[in-house]
């Protein structure tokens, strides 16, 4: 996988400018601010049809500007393919090779991209949100199922939890089944996915763990709760614990059971990495993790996602620099950062300078 071109227009600090990049290695360098982040984000909502962080594109359009327009012109095994994105306050619009696409599961696996940025550095001390984050993104990008689950599982709980509040006992112990049985149905593809992506994750990721720490450490990881069986047997599962915890989701007006509670259990060298690693060894655990995404992504699709590395070198010391750069070679990566010299040692690259949201010639 790899792009080629890619146009911004109106989109967060550029007026119009087109990308090229080249195979391999392509560094986006500039000082704070002026840029770099937003257009690897133009590459991620592009990919995803998500942006980074935010909820509302708006915030994605130049200010002063009605629209924002992004597009890609990409290469992934199947041939030669251009994502689109018409973005204005209140819609957007997708095209995947000039047909408009009817809802976002339908633009997963066009471009796909592996992003990495100081946030998931962190992925292993910090909150369980951002691992979920973690196995939502990676799984959405090769299994359309999995994302389009996540969606009406989230639609479902929402409706629940409103249930929740109703102060109609009767009533809200005569719906929550109906709505258990949906719930479940959804979880349980959820779950499934979850537990194979991590099978295949942890095998990787542990190999990956030892090349960066020259064998001095191990990783581990898995979902923090067991499921056996298929679906089915996962789904009623979930059923016994969601009915099991009726009386407590009353009392605090919420779910407290299912897949939008699970976390990952990490495990560096025999310790729960989450409460007792060091911040080096978290650091070094969140990137195997990461680079056995990029893995995992290779085996599932058949090729190497684009990997997008935004202002991750200066969080690393000199000799997991390194690593990382031996270890992506050969990949299309995109890295931003502030000081080439500083990250890459010679490396034979593309690189770019940025300023004020202009590429500098
Ligand atoms: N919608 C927007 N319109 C105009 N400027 C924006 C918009 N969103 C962000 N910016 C500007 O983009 C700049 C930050 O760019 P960013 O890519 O995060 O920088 P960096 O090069 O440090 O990664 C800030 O100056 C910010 O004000
Ligand atoms: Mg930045």
């Amino acid at each position: 996988m790899r792009i080629k071109k890619l146009f911004l227009q109106n989109f967060r600090n550029y007026e119009r400018e087109e990308f090229c990049f080249q195979d391999g290695l392509n560094v986006l360098f500039g000082k704070n601010a002026q840029g770099k982040t937003n257009c690897v984000e133009a590459v991620f909502y592009l990919c995803t049809g998500a942006s980074l962080r935010i909820r509302h594109d708006k915030q994605l359009i130049k200010l002063g500007a009605e629209t924002a327009q992004i597009s890609a012109e990409a290469e992934n095994r199947y041939g030669n393919v251009t994502v689109e994105a018409l973005i204005s306050e209140n819609k957007r619009e997708i095209r995947v090779n000039g047909s408009k696409i009817a809802k976002n599961a339908d633009l997963m696996g066009h471009v796909n991209s592996v992003f990495f940025s100081p946030g998931e550095l962190r992925l292993i001390q910090d909150g369980p949100d951002e691992r979920r984050r973690f196995m939502n993104i990676s799984i959405s990008q090769t299994s359309p199922a999995y994302y389009t689950a996540l969606l009406r599982y989230n639609k479902i709980l929402d409706q629940r939890n409103a249930l929740l509040k109703n102060s109609d006992y009767s009533l809200v112990m005569d719906t929550l089944p109906v709505w258990d049985e949906q719930l479940c149905k959804y979880a349980a593809t959820i779950v499934k996915k979850r537990v194979e992506f991590l099978e295949k994750l942890s095998p990787i990721a542990e190999e990956m763990h030892a090349f960066l720490t020259d064998g001095a450490e191990t990783l581990a990881v898995k979902l923090d709760k067991t499921f056996k069986g298929d679906e089915a047997e996962i789904a009623e599962t979930l059923k016994r614990r969601l009915s099991n915890n009726y009386e407590k989701d009353l009392r605090l007006g919420f779910t407290t059971v299912g897949p939008h509670r699970d976390d990952l259990d990490i495990d560096i060298s025999g310790i729960d990495a989450k409460a007792y690693a060091s911040q080096g060894q978290t650091r070094t655990g969140a990137l195997s993790l990461k680079l056995a995404e990029v893995q995992i992504f290779k085996e599932l699709s058949g090729e190497y996602p684009v990997l997008v590395l935004d202002d991750v070198m200066s969080e690393l010391d000199l000799r997991r620099r390194k690593k990382l750069l031996q270890r992506v070679h050969g990949m299309q990566t995109i890295l931003t950062c502030t000081h080439t010299e500083r990250v890459l040692y010679g490396a034979d690259c593309n690189k770019i300078r940025i300023e004020n949201g202009r590429i500098k010639e």
